[in-house]
């Protein structure tokens, strides 16, 4: 079994992940999570809640899964978002036109149908599955459509990422943030994609959860008033230039920002806490590096994006979260399709003196040519911008009619004028995390096997997951020596007080000691609470830790306390009672 299957095995078997609808044998691109996956994927859920919402200040809202049609016609989705399809004439089986051809070139997905055909046909590529002809490569929309309402309904679509409810509640967001930029929000919650062929089982799912900020900001703002948390912080990137080399540089997030890696402290600053958070929750550091998107990989609305990318035994380096610079581009395009503006107008610190010019309409000429309109047709000029003056024809609208005015009848005149503020359409910066793939990423850095001692003194192999404790599932297991009443009746008391802390134990007494240490090594539990006969005499337990196997003695009295600190990493281990 490679690594994979040794992590997907254990996920199954002991309730963190598994395939959905397998009752009826199950389809590809969707998984179920188990009572230990769902409560692990709370966790990471909620360690990420702590930085964006809380530290960040980035509120979270709550939009629809479904989205109206108007919604994805503005943000390109309709259009744009789709992989090329490839099906088999003869057994009709659907392929990534471009991963058939990947083998033969390396940037297959930036290649037209046409030239994905014109490969598949000199190369004399078949259907992998039955070795039929495959028809040509078709574009198919990634998209879920469904029908809003009975009877023909209305179009709607299951949105491909939460960001689209956030942009297109940005007049509410702004007043709610009182129109000062930067501010941010953020949600968690499903996306769905309709990929043509998941053959990557967890790791591209067609319903799968999505945590994403969208923080907007001035865009003439080049420096993050935060910065300096993160500037001595060493990151792994790997940049247009350095994929050039094909070798990834590790620098610090100054130094990237100095060397123009990294092009703004917006950006700079959202992978650092990228790179921050997945340290934190357990991503080993040596499996993590920060890839820059080549230009032309880039999504439709981005002019530059980072992944974060997480080395996976099977899967090669696999995008995690995405950060990009969207700029306004979703602001502009559902400012267009609604008619509304999206902008804030933004106040400077002192007030502006700002010279330009301004028409001088000639009345006396105007008036003969337009007549009763001659008053309209000069109100108009004078709200054009100097663009539209400088145009060789110079037309505006009155009434719904153009009206062309000769140049000879406008004058100019230079003014200087106070100003106070300016309309300002906020740049985007967005990191987009697949929760899903750092689940499975968790799960298999955390992922052991080792040989240790076993209760009869023979060398056995331990299976163990040595997740971080604060995302570990159960947190702490509570094991009464032997299930006798005088044993089990304090440990479950233990069970209760701990529950009463917030500390998700369990407990479990069935089988020798040693049988359920590994039990619970197994799902990662990192702390092992013993109650024995010592317990009744001198009211202490042992809590064995689950990575060194070492235990300490300590009072019932601190044990929520303990433990609680032990689990968020607020003291050593050494420090948590007396070394046994
Ligand atoms: N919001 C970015 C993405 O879903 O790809």
């Amino acid at each position: 079994m490679d690594m994979y299957e040794q992590v997907i095995e254990l996920a199954k078997r002991r309730g963190f992940l598994w395939n959905s609808f397998e009752l009826y044998g199950g389809t590809a691109g969707f998984y179920d999570y188990g009572p230990l996956g769902s409560t692990l994927k709370r966790r990471i859920e909620n360690i990420w809640r702590q930085l964006y919402v809380i530290e960040e200040g980035f509120m979270e809202i709550e939009t629809p899964t479904i989205g109206i049609e108007e919604v994805f016609v503005a943000s390109g989705h309709v259009g744009g978002f789709s992989d090329p399809l490839c099906e088999c004439t003869e057994c009709g089986e659907a392929y990534r036109a471009d991963h058939l051809i990947s083998g033969i070139i390396e940037t297959a997905d930036a290649l037209s149908n046409e030239e994905v055909d014109k490969i598949i046909l000199e190369h004399n590529i078949t259907c992998p599955e039955c070795g039929g002809k495959l028809g040509n490569a078709t574009e198919f929309n990634l998209m879920f459509q469904t029908k809003i309402g009975p009877g023909s309904g209305r179009n709607g679509y299951l949105r491909p990422e939460t960001a689209q409810g956030m942009f297109v509640n940005f007049q509410r967001l702004a007043k709610f943030y009182r129109e000062k930029l930067p501010f941010g929000t953020t949600q968690i919650g499903k996306s769905y994609r309709n990929e043509i062929s998941p053959r990557q089982g967890v790791i591209r799912l067609r319903e799968f959860t999505q945590a994403e900020a969208e923080i907007f900001i001035d865009p003439s703002e080049k420096t993050h008033p935060e910065i300096a948390r993160f500037e001595n912080d060493v990151l792994t990137l790997y940049s247009q230039d350095a994929q050039k080399t094909g070798k990834p540089e590790s620098m610090t997030i100054r130094e990237a920002i100095d060397n123009n890696i990294i092009a703004h402290e917006f950006l700079a600053y959202q992978i650092a806490l990228a790179n921050n958070f997945l340290q934190r929750i357990g991503i080993s550091p040596d499996k993590l590096r920060f890839r820059q998107h080549l230009k032309d990989e880039m999504a439709h609305y981005a002019i530059d994006c980072w992944d974060a990318e997480i080395w996976m035994e099977r899967f090669g380096w696999v995008e995690t979260v995405g950060i990009a610079d969207r700029t306004d581009y979703d602001l502009m395009a559902h400012a267009k399709m609604s008619q509304e503006e999206l902008a804030i107008y933004k106040e400077y610190d002192h007030p502006r003196m700002i010279r330009k010019f301004v028409v001088k309409p000639d009345m006396a000429k105007l008036g003969p040519l337009f007549r009763k309109k001659a008053k309209a047709v000069a109100d108009e000029l004078q709200k054009l911008d100097e663009e539209s003056l400088s145009q060789e024809e110079i037309s505006v609208i009155v009434e719904g009619e153009e009206y062309k005015i000769p140049s000879e009848l406008i004058t100019f005149e230079e003014v200087e004028e106070k100003v106070s503020g300016e309309t300002v359409v906020p740049h985007v910066v967005e990191p987009s995390y697949g929760i899903d793939r750092i689940f499975y990423a968790l799960m298999e850095h955390a992922f052991n096997t080792e040989k240790v001692a076993s209760d009869d003194a023979e060398e056995e192999e331990r299976t163990v997951l040595k997740l971080k404790s604060e995302v570990a599932p159960i947190q702490v297991a509570v094991l009464p020596l032997m299930g006798k009443t005088e044993l089990s009746t304090p440990a479950k008391e233990i069970v209760r007080k701990l529950a009463n802390r917030g500390i998700l134990a369990s407990y479990d007494e069935s089988g020798t000691i040693g049988r359920r240490y590994r039990r619970n090594d197994e799902i990662g539990t990192p702390y092992a609470v013993t109650i024995d006969y010592d317990t009744l005499k001198d009211n202490t337990v042992t809590i064995r830790d689950r990575d060194t196997m070492k235990q300490v003695r300590t009072s019932i009295d601190t044990l929520e306390n303990t433990l609680f600190e032990l689990i968020h990493e607020k003291i050593r281990f050494e420090d948590a009672g007396v070394p046994l």
